[in-house]
């Protein structure tokens, strides 16, 4: 990604209204969904990957070209180990089931953050379900996993560190260009439009250089509950923000 942000406009009927290239969801509110209905916190956590599937379903029938997904954080080290397991044994679940779905639809699969440090066998299922989709191009689903954006911009400063070392790279030369094509999204569009449910106000270490100048929205659905309609009312909120990227 580089240079301004900018966005499509609906191809058809859509009256010019401008329709979000890149959307970035943080998913949140699982926990909440399965504690009002007095269940395990996994059961939210599999109800999450309904709405994982609805979500990227709608995506592409809408025609965003770029869906991200905060599924596994950096942080998410510290929640309880069963927990951990739980969400690490739905990842497995996820990718050896849905992956021919994806592919059928059109989907590429890219990951963002530092997701080698998983299971060998994660790493090696999600290394083939990337190579699997590489040349499909009707939505790219980029997932976060063992994602922060301070270790994405700490591993970014480090690469470029590494090359003016190596006299790759000459220090007065480094421009906003030079740190995106490091940065873990350097493959997608930039950023425009970032969801978080279920009423928490917080970015939680998501996207931090990303969300320059992106749009915000805090919606108070809970993650479970993320439909196709929710997502049809993000898109209209964001055709009606008038951008302006620090100019009048
Ligand atoms: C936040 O809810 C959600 C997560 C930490 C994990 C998100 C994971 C999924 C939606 C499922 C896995 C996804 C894939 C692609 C396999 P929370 O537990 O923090 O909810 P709470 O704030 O209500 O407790």
């Amino acid at each position: 990604m580089s240079g301004l942000p900018s966005s499509a406009t609906v191809p058809d009927g859509g009256g010019g209204a401008p329709l979000p290239r890149h959307v970035a969801i943080i998913m949140d509110g699982n926990g909440r969904w399965a504690k009002q209905r007095h269940l395990p916190r996994i059961a939210g956590h599999r109800a999450g990957v309904d709405a994982v599937r609805r979500t990227i379903r709608a995506a592409a029938e809408i025609g965003i070209e770029a869906l991200t997904l905060y599924a596994f954080s950096s942080e998410n080290w510290r929640r309880p180990e069963e927990e951990v397991a739980d969400l690490m044994g739905l990842l497995r679940y996820y990718i050896k089931r849905e992956i021919a779905e994806l592919d059928r639809n059109g989907v590429r699969l890219q990951l963002i953050g530092d997701w080698r440090r998983f299971a060998p066998d994660i790493v090696a299922d999600l290394e083939e379900a990337c190579a699997r989709t590489a040349g499909n191009r009707r939505l790219d689903v980029a997932v976060a996993l063992n994602y922060g954006a301070q270790d994405e911009l700490v591993r970014a400063v480090r690469a470029i560190a590494t090359e003016a070392q190596a006299g790759l790279l000459d220090p007065a030369a480094i421009d906003r260009t030079t740190i995106e094509e490091r940065l873990d999204t350097r493959a997608l569009p930039p950023l425009d439009l970032l969801i978080r449910t279920s009423g928490e106000e917080r970015l939680s270490n998501f996207l931090l250089w990303q969300a320059a100048y992106a749009e915000l929205m805090f919606v108070d659905t809970l993650w479970p509950d993320f439909d196709r309609a929710a997502l049809e009312r993000a898109v209209a909120e964001f055709a009606r923000r008038e951008r302006r990227y620090g100019g009048r």
